[in-house]
């Protein structure tokens, strides 16, 4: 069983106050905080091995390049990829859908062609696509979701045909906290021999996630939501349909060689192995060396446990807030097919007015839109306030946010 009360001794910031009040941190789900393992593991790269990956013989290159390529099993091994090859390292889950959409899209989408998107999509899964289409004159259809914000698995199946070439669906909504059958998905996209692309910010994080056993082509997270640093995230992509990619970004790195004809004018490069064909540039290190640390710290937790948690708390939370007359929960309530998120309004206040109050007594949430504006639309939402959990916290902060929803009430 996972101990949150002994976990949060390795959270520094949990020990800080807000506005005279304990803070209670319930927005994990736009970034969570970070373990003092993860700050030490990037605070001991730079004072003892920092220096440029795969470019000198040197000891420190070496090292960090080590270092470096470690981080890439480590996360391998985490969602069970074949291989460190099949793990592109990039800025986050944003990168790694912009990097399918011009490296494969780019190449493979034309007029006539569809590429279906859900409408409970953050706006990362639903933009790049929209841009690309303008370009490449392919249809960007939209699958439809219930009034509780679950997926229309009906609808999906109407809209997939033999014209579909990519599937692009969010494992978990970041607004419901909803769970989609992406391995239903992902077998009904392959009968009709259309990619599936997946948007897992809101799952590695929260549960174990296989990619092989769903059997998806691309599958991309954050790092910054799993107790790693900003700026580092990954892009899980079946080998063979990356070794068929045309590159992303040209630069350093991603080359065998450049070589000029003296002939044609011209110069010519041959492209490195994967996933160094996807890195250009110098990539960020020590974030590569605080996933690590990130993913091992939750390894020792174990995933089930922090799902079990998590699960526990998503109850609780959804229990006590319907005591409450002027609070609504939006969308499904079985915290069973949930991950650690709640939507929710308090009759007569903005999402804003509620938030702030809730920041008047150190609690964090997010409201607004939560870069989802299409399903709120869908579900008739002006907006919404989110509370979202993660392994510190505990069912006595939950307790104390319903005290203080029924002082809002009051309001
Ligand atoms: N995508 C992040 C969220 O849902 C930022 O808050």
């Amino acid at each position: 069983m996972l101990n949150p009360y002994k976990i949060r001794e390795d959270f520094p910031i949990l020990k800080r106050e807000i506005n005279d009040h304990p803070l209670i941190y319930f927005d994990s789900a736009a970034t969570t905080q970070k373990p003092k393992q993860v700050i030490a593991a990037i605070k001991e790269f730079y004072e003892n091995c920092n220096a440029n990956v795969h470019r000198a013989v040197h000891t420190l290159s070496q090292e960090s390049s080590e270092l470096y390529e470690d981080a890439h099993e480590e996360v391998a091994k985490f969602i069970n990829a074949d291989s460190m090859e099949e793990i592109i390292f990039l800025r986050g889950t944003t990168e790694a859908i912009n990097l399918v959409a011009y490296a494969w899209g780019l190449h493979n989408l034309e007029g006539g062609d569809e590429v279906l998107v859900t409408l409970m999509e953050h706006h990362s899964n639903i933009v790049p696509w929209e841009m690309l289409s303008k370009t490449n004159g392919f249809q960007v259809k939209y699958v439809e979701v219930n009034d509780d914000g679950t997926l229309n698995y009906e609808s999906f199946e109407n809209a997939i045909s033999h014209k579909t070439k990519i599937v692009c669906l969010t494992h978990v909504s970041n607004v419901t906290g909803f769970i989609n059958d992406v391995k239903n998905v992902a077998k009904t996209a392959h009968e009709h021999e259309a990619l599936v692309l997946v948007d897992g910010a809101q799952s590695v994080p929260h549960f174990p996630v296989d990619v092989k056993d769903l059997d998806v082509d691309f599958f991309g997270f954050s790092g910054h939501k799993m107790l790693a640093p900003t700026g580092i995230g990954a892009l899980y992509g079946k080998r063979e349909v990356l070794e068929e990619m045309e590159p992303f970004h040209g630069g350093g790195s991603m080359i065998k060689e450049v070589t000029f004809d003296t002939m044609t004018k011209r110069c010519s490069s041959s492209l490195n192995d994967l996933p160094w064909k996807f890195e250009a540039g110098t990539p960020n290190i020590s974030g590569g060396v605080g996933l690590m640390a990130a993913v091992r710290y939750l390894k020792d937790i174990g995933m089930n446990n922090v799902k079990v948690h998590e699960e526990n708390l998503t109850e609780h939370a959804t229990r006590r807030m319907q005591e409450c007359d002027k609070v609504k929960i939006y969308g499904l309530k079985d915290a069973s097919l949930k991950c650690g998120i709640i939507p929710f309004g308090v009759e007569g206040l903005s999402s804003h007015d509620v938030a702030l109050f809730l920041d008047s007594y150190g609690i964090m949430v997010r409201s607004g839109f939560h870069c989802a504006q299409p399903l709120h639309e869908k579900l008739k939402l002006k907006a919404s306030a989110r509370v979202s959990f993660y392994i510190y916290n505990t069912p006595e902060e939950i307790d104390r946010f319903v005290e203080v929803l029924r002082e809002i009430e009051q309001l």
